[in-house]
């Protein structure tokens, strides 16, 4: 039990946790970019509830402890929620959990509901991700929504349609309605590639796959949501005894049988020993599970003795979320390395003493950079706090200063390239110190990785110990020099036949014919990531004319802007930089987008490599000429639709392929969204 407060500090206490808790929440629900951790927030959040309880004159209209929390996004178009998406009561601990089951059976026993013996409950993991509602009609998905506040949500039917595992039709229900809920969330590994793909193109990180996914789901554009491979699992029927369903277990057997995606890992527990089993076994086995979870939801399996419990204003009474404890461990820091990254940056990296944390083990974490290190006080031979960000990335959170012995050193970041010995610079506007030296063979090394990668010119069997055994050899001293490799050369490389070394000749010689948009994100233009290096390429057709363009011209290309334009223009003025351009056109690279013309308008994510099938009379054009059309922007056209299909065009009197489109989940478009789609410069 905390201390009774004084009635004054108390106030002034809980205007300070308002005002805080109001900035995180807007930081969280609204711009999808959290600064503190669900634990302290949770902290703050029941502190406050505390001051209230002893204090309930202090309880304002706009407590953050009296509503469910987010607010809806002005852009979006707003829904009102037929039943208000409340949240769940949280248990922090296991004596939370007690008065819950407490509370509850109480309430039931003493109404005569359970004369004897204990009702079932239903363990279900707690996605960590955004809830959602969604509205079939007839068995037809009508609208996805947002909880918003809990009455007003974001209506994202479109961005919620371009969900792959979301069936847009039902399997069974033909007629009536129904409301399901569920969680929209990111997997691991696509949520660390989506981490990934922005850190190279230098955009801002997401914190961890729930702001991953509620801000891909959140985008006003919806072609961004559809290339963010987002999920989506049901757990609730709103309507539930209308389907004549009596409990959750058959509740979720049936969102299964409509072919909606459910949890596997729900369990029927019919005792709290058999509760707290699954609580101890999901709190070990769920960081193997590709799906972030932070708790367990418990639910009493009877619908009727639901009803007896009712809710309150904020929550229902017959449900809790458990949330396991952030796992936060001790370790010590062995030493700081740094690392020379393909711009340059000099990376501090701790080597920790190894310790087990969400699952696996941990030996290293980023510091970031200087500034990262001088906040945290991060010395040499300090015992720190370490957590997983997200439950994801490894992060020293703190030192713990009073295991300090005084042996432990102050580190900066040497102004010395450790690989090349240059003198490393840092520029006022930024916070990484660089070595300036271009052919370090660091960046080099990096350079090279860059270059050969997936979203690059995808030279397979290039690794970081082949490219490290190239530079040191001297074989390779820029990227063009891959393009003059012979088989003799790598043959006697380790662990490198001449089978394999023919294969990677090859490997080498098929890059060349790889689309502009390709060689403009291998050469490793700072600021030019995957999706600028498609616009430039599309616009521009071919690398003469992406050269001969002014920085202004540049910067009006859509997703370039003044900085990377910048940013290109000191690129292509260095004489080096077009040394090795040239040299890759000497040995035969292609240089060109398509039919090598420029097409003004943007690269279109929408239709570069998709599928397409038309079906049904166009009134702009003819099918032949919309096939043409969708082929000169990088899609596929095909006759028949299958699961493969990625867009199914619908024109007047569409017939049986718009029905198996429907069937199949195929995302379908009429004539005016296809125009839309296509945009006014491809439109005569
Ligand atoms: S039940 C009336 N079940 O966790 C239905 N919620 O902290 C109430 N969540 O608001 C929700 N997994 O956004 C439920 N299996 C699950 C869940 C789940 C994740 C989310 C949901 C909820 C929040 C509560």
């Amino acid at each position: 039990m905390t201390e009774p407060v004084p009635i004054e500090d108390a106030s002034k206490r809980a205007e300070e946790l308002r005002r805080e808790i109001a900035i995180d929440d807007d930081l969280y629900y609204v711009r999808d970019s959290p600064v503190i951790e669900d634990h302290e927030y949770d902290r703050l959040l029941r502190e406050l509830e505390a001051i209230e309880a002893e204090h309930p004159e202090l309880i304002t209209a706009d407590s953050p402890t009296t509503r469910v929390r987010g607010a809806p996004r002005s852009e979006f178009r707003k829904v009102v929620h037929a039943h208000p998406m409340q949240s769940l009561d949280n248990a922090l601990d296991s004596g939370e959990l007690v008065s819950f089951f407490d509370r509850a059976l109480k309430s039931l026993r003493e109404g005569g509901a359970i004369p004897s013996g204990d009702p079932e409950w239903v363990c279900e993991p707690k996605v960590d991700g955004l809830a959602i509602s969604l509205l079939y009609e007839d068995g037809v998905l009508q609208t996805g929504s947002t909880r918003g506040d809990g009455a007003v949500g974001e209506d994202v039917t479109q961005n919620i349609r371009t969900i792959r595992s979301l069936p847009l039709r039902l399997k069974r229900m033909r007629s009536g309605r129904v409301e399901v809920r569920g969680e929209v969330c990111i997997a691991r590994e696509d949520f660390a590639e989506l981490n990934r793909i922005r850190e190279e193109a230098e955009e801002p990180l997401f914190a961890n796959p729930r702001n991953a996914a509620a801000g891909s789901l959140r985008q006003l554009d919806h072609r961004v949501t559809a290339s963010r491979k987002l999920r989506v699992y049901l757990y609730h029927v709103q309507n539930a005894s209308e389907l004549g369903l009596a409990s959750q277990s058959e509740l979720l057997e049936w969102l299964a049988d409509e072919g909606l995606p459910t949890q596997e890992h729900n369990r029927i527990c019919g005792d709290i020993s058999e509760i707290n089993e699954y609580l101890e076994e999901w709190g070990r086995t769920r960081f193997s599970n590709s799906i972030n979870t932070d708790g367990v939801v418990l639910k009493l399996n009877d619908l009727g003795l639901r009803e007896r419990l009712g809710a309150t204003s904020k929550a229902p009474r017959w449900a809790i979320a458990f949330k396991y404890p952030p796992e936060e461990k001790r370790t010590r820091v062995l030493d700081i390395e740094i690392s020379v990254g393909r711009t340059g940056a000099l990376t501090p990296t701790a080597r920790l003493e190894p310790v087990q944390l969400s699952g696996t083990t941990v030996q290293r974490a980023s510091l970031h950079n200087q500034d990262e290190i001088d906040r945290k006080d991060i010395r040499m031979g300090d015992v720190v706090w370490v957590h997983k960000a997200g439950e994801i990335i490894p992060e020293i959170l703190r030192v713990d200063i009073d295991a300090r012995t005084g042996s432990e050193t102050p580190f900066k970041i040497p102004y010395v390239c450790p690989v090349c010995g240059d003198e490393a610079v840092r520029l006022p506007s930024e916070a990484a110190i660089r070595c300036p030296n271009k052919s370090c063979p660091a960046q080099l090394q990096e350079g090279i990785l860059h270059f050969v990668s997936r979203q690059c010119m995808d030279i397979n069997g290039i690794g970081e110990k082949l490219v490290r055994q190239l530079t040191e050899r001297g074989l390779v001293k820029s990227v063009a020099d891959l393009y003059g490799l012979a088989a003799s050369d790598l043959s006697d490389l380790d662990r490198m036949g001449e089978k394999s070394a023919s294969k990677l000749v090859s490997a080498i010689s098929e890059s060349k014919s790889r689309p502009l948009r390709a060689l403009l994100n291998a050469l490793g233009i700072r600021n030019v990531g995957k999706k600028t290096a498609s616009d430039i390429a599309v616009k521009y057709g071919n690398i003469d004319a992406f050269i001969s363009a002014g920085e202004e011209e540049l910067a009006s290309t859509e997703g370039v802007g003044p900085v990377i334009a910048a940013s290109i223009r000191s690129f292509l003025a260095d004489e080096r930089n077009m040394a090795v351009l040239n040299r890759l056109r000497e040995a035969g690279i292609n240089m060109m987008e398509g039919d090598g013309e420029a097409h003004p308008a943007a690269f279109n994510e929408e239709f570069s490599e998709k599928r397409f099938v038309f079906t049904g009379e166009l009134s702009k054009m003819t099918r032949q000429e919309a096939e043409k059309l969708v082929e000169s922007l990088g899609a596929k056209t095909s006759s028949s639709v299958s699961k493969r299909t990625d867009v199914l065009v619908a024109g007047a009197d569409a017939g049986s392929k718009l029905a198996k489109a429907q069937i199949l989940g195929v995302k379908i478009w009429d004539e005016a969204e296809f125009i839309e789609r296509l945009g006014p410069d491809n439109i005569d």
